[in-house]
């Protein structure tokens, strides 16, 4: 079995994401890059991180015009990530665009073709927020539609939340990996998740890859607490 926990490093700047990587690396198959880390460490911070010799998933949620993409994504590729993000709503021509952008850099770079995700609707929107920018207000019609697209693009991952994955494995192609958060294993509070799994139903559910953030973080000893999670895995 490979090691589907992606640590979340939900942290603040460089020093922190360090020294929690280096802490737990051996017990998680990839580090989660986002937004919050990326922007104010910048693109040396994915170095570093890969130096702890994890996989790293840059979730920068790219959502731009397919020209812009194609290089966005291209520039992620340079960096040595292994996973990124780009948002389904920017329509089958930027996601085909990502992914062939993905498939000629690794190409180029002579590295496995790291796997774009495509983001659905974030779990963030309900249907109000869906009707307020003129979508189809049912959430769950609009993610299946999203991630039907998505797999006609050629997409080869999605992002989607625990409660999804069953009804996603029903309609998207077998070999598209599934990228979870929303996880949590009982033993800590859910924090503002609402809609949790724990790591093993999300895994028989369906999951490949299951993304942890505060139930590792922010644990008291959070090596033990991936090697205790992985534990439930196997
Ligand atoms: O701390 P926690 O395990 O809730 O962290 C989950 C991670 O997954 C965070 O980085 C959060 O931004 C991300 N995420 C999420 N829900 C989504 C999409 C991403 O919690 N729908």
């Amino acid at each position: 079995m490979h090691n589907p926990i992606i640590a979340a490093l939900d942290v603040p700047n460089a020093a922190a994401a360090v020294q929690l990587a280096e802490l737990i690396a051996p017990a998680v198959g990839a580090f989660k890059i986002g937004g919050e880390l990326f922007t104010a460490a910048g693109p040396d911070i994915v170095k570093r991180i890969r130096a702890t010799g994890a996989n790293v998933f840059l979730d920068l949620k790219f959502h731009d015009i397919p020209n812009t993409v194609t290089k966005s994504v291209a520039s992620a590729i340079r960096l040595n990530v292994q996973m990124l993000t780009i948002h389904t709503s920017g329509g089958g021509e930027m996601m085909r665009a990502a992914e062939k952008s993905a498939q000629d850099t690794a190409q180029q770079l002579g590295v496995p073709v790291p796997l774009v995700l495509g983001v659905t609707v974030l779990t963030s929107s309900n249907g109000a927020t869906l009707a307020e920018i003129g979508c189809e207000p049912d959430v769950e019609k609009q993610v299946s539609r999203l991630a039907l697209l998505a797999a006609q693009s050629g997409l080869r991952g999605l992002v989607c939340s625990p409660l999804e994955i069953i009804a996603l494995r029903k309609i998207i192609p077998a070999h598209v990996q599934l990228v979870t958060p929303g996880i949590r294993t009982g033993a800590e509070k859910a924090d503002d998740q609402k809609r949790t799994l724990t790591p093993r139903e999300a895994i028989a559910a369906g999951a490949n890859w299951l993304v942890i953030g505060r139930p590792i973080y922010a644990a008291e000893n959070p090596r033990a607490a991936a090697e205790k999670i992985l534990e439930t895995l196997r």
